[in-house]
C-alpha cells in the first residue's frame, strides 16, 4: 500500500540552481563568504558578556511545574522589558512559546479556519508562506513601496478588505527591507484592522536592532486600539536562537484580548513546549540584554555604512534605505537576481540571497546580512562591485 501524507506537505524538494552551486563548492571544499548567514552564534560576538551557562544551572530546574503560559517569573522579566520601552504590559498578557515560527503557528490556530487568507508585506519574510500552508492558511501579499525609504502601500492593503482577512502580519522593521511603522502606517493597521475585524500580529524580532537613534523603534505592545499580538524573542534580542523562547503579548480592547487569552491559554496548554531552564535563566539574561544588542547593533551598523561607503562609485548600485534590521537590500541595475546570484557563487565564492526570495517586484535586487564580522562582510561586498 502507498503511503498516504498529506497534500499540504506534497513539496517540491528539486534543488534551485543557487543551492546546486552551493553544494559544490561544499563538495569541493571551496571556502565561501556567506552573506546569507542570519545565525549569530555563528558571526563572532563576544557570548562572554552575558552570563549564558551560569544561568541554565538553577536548582529549580530539577522541578517541572508547568504554566501554560509560561512560567510567571520569566513573564515578568519580558514584562520588565517593555517596563523599559515604557510600556505597561502585565504577566497575564504574555504567552511564552519556544520559537517566534511556533507563536505563529498559535496564532493561525487561534484565527484561522481552513482556507482562511492572512495578510503579510511584500517584500518580506519567506517563512510565513509555509507557516500558513502548514496551518491550511495562504497568504495574501499586500505592498511596501519604495521611494527614498519603504512605506505600505495604503491602497494595496485597503485591496484586501473583501477578502475577509483573518489577520494582517506587519513586522517592525520588516525583514529584509528595514523600515519601521510611521505613526502613520501605526493608524492605518488600526484602522484596517478595526473595519475588517482583521486583528494585528506585529512581529518585532528585530525592533532593537535601529540604527537611527532608536527612535522610530516603538513596540506596538502597548497597541489597545485593536486587537494586537505582538511577537519577539531571545534568538535575535539575545543573539540565542538555539535557546529557544519566544513569547506573545496580547493587547487590544479588553473583551476581545480577554477571549483571545482565554483561547490561547488551550493551545499553549496542549504543548507547554517552553524547557524549564530556559525560562528560570530568562530573567538574568534579560537584564543582561544591552550588552548583547548593542555588539550586535554596532556590528549591522557599522556594515550597514561600510555598505554605503563601497557601493558609492558604482552608478548602477543602489543601497535601498534602511532604519533597522540585520538586512540590507541593494538594486544592481541590469542584473537578474538569481543568475548574479549563481554567478557571484561560482565565480567569486560569495553567496547571496536573490530578492525574489524575499518577493522583491523587481528582477535586479539581492539581499545581504550584516552579521558577519567587519573584515569578511567587506571582502564579500567588494567581491560583489568586482
Ligand atoms: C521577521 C522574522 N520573524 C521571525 C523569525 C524567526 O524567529 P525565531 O528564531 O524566534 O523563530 C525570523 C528569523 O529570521 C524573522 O526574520
Amino acid at each position: 500500500m502507498p503511503l498516504n501524507f498529506s497534500d499540504r506537505t506534497a513539496w517540491n524538494h528539486s534543488q534551485n540552481a543557487l543551492t546546486q552551486a552551493l553544494e559544490s563548492k561544499r563538495r569541493e571544499q571551496i571556502p565561501v563568504i556567506d552573506l546569507t548567514v542570519s545565525n549569530p552564534t555563528l558571526c563572532e560576538f563576544d557570548y562572554t558578556k552575558n552570563p549564558l551557562f551560569q544561568n541554565l544551572n538553577d536548582t529549580q530546574n530539577k522541578i517541572y511545574q508547568p504554566n501554560p503560559q509560561g512560567l510567571l517569573a520569566a513573564r515578568e522579566a519580558v514584562a520588565r522589558y517593555y517596563a523599559d520601552k515604557n510600556i505597561e504590559v502585565s504577566p497575564g498578557q504574555i504567552f511564552l512559546t519556544s520559537s517566534t515560527s511556533e507563536a505563529y503557528t498559535y496564532l493561525f490556530r487561534l484565527l484561522g479556519n481552513v482556507g482562511d487568507k492572512i495578510l503579510a508585506p511584500s517584500p518580506g519574510y519567506p517563512l510565513f508562506d509555509t507557516l500558513a500552508e502548514l496551518n491550511d492558511l495562504s497568504i495574501q501579499k499586500y505592498a511596501l513601496c519604495y521611494e527614498k525609504t519603504w512605506r505600505l502601500d495604503d491602497q494595496s492593503l485597503a485591496n484586501f478588505s473583501e477578502i475577509r482577512p483573518k489577520a494582517l502580519i506587519w513586522v517592525n522593521p520588516n525583514n529584509p527591507t528595514g523600515n519601521f511603522a510611521s505613526a502613520d502606517e501605526r493608524e492605518i493597521l488600526n484602522h484596517f484592522s478595526l473595519q475588517n475585524s482583521c486583528p494585528l500580529i506585529i512581529d518585532e524580532v528585530f525592533l532593537d536592532f535601529c540604527w537611527e537613534g532608536g527612535a522610530k523603534a516603538k513596540s506596538f505592545a502597548g497597541n489597545k486600539k485593536s486587537l494586537t499580538f505582538t511577537l519577539s524573542g531571545i534568538s535575535k534580542i539575545l543573539g540565542l536562537p538555539q535557546m529557544k523562547l519566544s513569547w506573545i503579548v496580547v493587547s487590544g480592547p479588553q473583551e476581545a484580548a480577554a477571549e483571545a487569552c482565554r483561547r490561547l491559554e488551550v493551545i499553549a496548554d496542549a504543548h507547554l513546549s517552553v524547557g524549564t531552564p530556559v525560562q528560570h535563566a530568562l530573567p538574568g539574561w534579560l537584564e543582561n540584554r544591552k550588552v548583547v544588542i548593542s555588539e550586535i547593533l554596532s556590528r549591522v551598523q557599522k556594515n550597514y555604512f561600510e555598505l554605503l561607503k563601497i557601493t558609492a562609485p558604482h552608478a548602477k548600485v543602489k543601497v535601498l534605505n534602511a532604519s533597522g534590521g540585520w538586512y540590507a537590500a541593494l538594486k544592481i541595475d541590469g542584473i537578474q537576481d538569481e543568475k548574479f546570484g549563481v554567478r557571484l557563487l561560482k565565480e567569486k565564492n560569495v553567496l547571496v540571497h536573490p530578492g525574489y526570495l524575499f518577493d522583491f517586484d523587481e528582477e535586479d535586487v539581492i539581499v545581504v546580512s550584516l552579521l558577519l564580522p567587519g573584515e569578511q562582510f567587506t571582502r564579500g561586498i567588494c567581491r560583489v562591485m568586482e
